[in-house]
């Protein structure tokens, strides 16, 4: 058994990823009861009740092991959350968007293992308390800088080479070549987003799903936001704003986006997802994918 399989305590090392507010147990328990390691996004909710119903409604669908995603520079509560994680037998969370300095002395304090998200080899030598390095590739979804960044093929063997810990390769995969490509390049486990986001259990709204089932080869753009970025499919407006000199940095809000994701207002805010949606070709269900990736 790998040191990535015995921290997760699940069958198949393949966490889901957290998609910003988009949320739901049933989805969570799915992914587990599938044999992979499904993880409650609560980057963006500060109700500790709410925490706890969200935990026990995932306890109620199933009793294998799954865990939460902490951000940890976006959520005043984390602390708490994690109190109330540990009480309720959560044994593992995965933290990004921010220093883990400030959350792991308390990961320890109460017994859990953490399994830390970076974009850069950099950051990764800096995650030194973590149990584990989820890196992800500049071909991923979601939040991006707006600095130089590698894919997986070349992130994944440097964070290898430097760390001792296990590492997740985060960003590309979606089926058993992508899976098997991981592996190959040293890591012990996978995070899927976009291909559980389009999977049929998935909350989000048909038009993302199909916008991501329909987005070709090269389909996606990352949208500049400030010091961010994101990685997002490219539709007629954002074509013509990408085509012309001006600069559309102000064009769009990201404060905007699930509005526009969950109504398909994708001029408002395109869609979000990663380079891996020119591979999926339909909705499928998450035990389809979680076996299509390690048959
Ligand atoms: C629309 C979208 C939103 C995301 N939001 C978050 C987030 O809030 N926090 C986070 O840690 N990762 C976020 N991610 C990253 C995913 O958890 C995951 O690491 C990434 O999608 C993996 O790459 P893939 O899309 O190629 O599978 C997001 C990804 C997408 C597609």
């Amino acid at each position: 058994m790998t040191q990535l399989l015995e921290i997760l305590g699940c069958q198949y090392p393949i966490i889901q990823g957290p998609i910003g507010q988009l949320n739901d147990p049933k989805m969570v328990a799915a992914v587990s009861e599938a044999g992979a390691f499904g993880v409650l996004a609560l980057g963006f909710i500060t109700d500790t009740e709410k925490v706890r119903q969200m935990v026990n409604e995932v306890k109620e669908l199933t009793d294998k092991p799954f865990g939460a995603n902490l951000m940890i520079a976006m959520n005043p509560n984390n602390e708490a959350i994690l109190e109330i994680l540990a009480e309720a037998g959560v044994k593992v969370v995965t933290t990004s968007a921010g220093s883990p300095k400030k959350i792991y002395p308390k990961i320890k304090e109460l017994g859990l293992k953490g399994l830390h998200v970076t974009l850069t080899a950099q950051l990764a030598a800096k995650a030194t308390d973590a149990d584990g390095i989820i890196v992800s590739g500049m071909e991923s979804g979601g939040l991006r800088t707006n600095r130089p960044e590698s894919t997986n093929l070349i992130l994944v063997p440097v964070v290898c080479d430097m760390v001792d810990v296990p590492v997740v390769a985060a960003g590309g995969i979606a089926d058993r070549r992508g899976y098997q490509a991981a592996l190959a390049l040293g890591a012990q486990g996978v995070q899927i987003g976009t291909a559980f986001l389009a999977s049929e259990e998935s909350p989000a709204s048909k038009a993302w799903k199909e916008a991501i089932v329909g987005c070709p080869e090269a389909g996606t753009a990352l949208l500049p936001l400030g010091r961010m970025t994101m990685r997002t499919i490219i539709n007629p407006k954002l074509e013509e704003l990408m085509a012309s000199s001006k600069d559309f940095s102000q064009e769009y809000n990201l404060g905007d986006a699930y509005q526009a994701w969950s109504t398909g207002d994708f001029d408002r805010f395109p869609a979000g997802a990663g380079q891996i949606s020119a591979l999926i070709k339909d909705i499928r269900p998450i035990k389809d994918i979680i076996e299509g990736m390690i048959s």
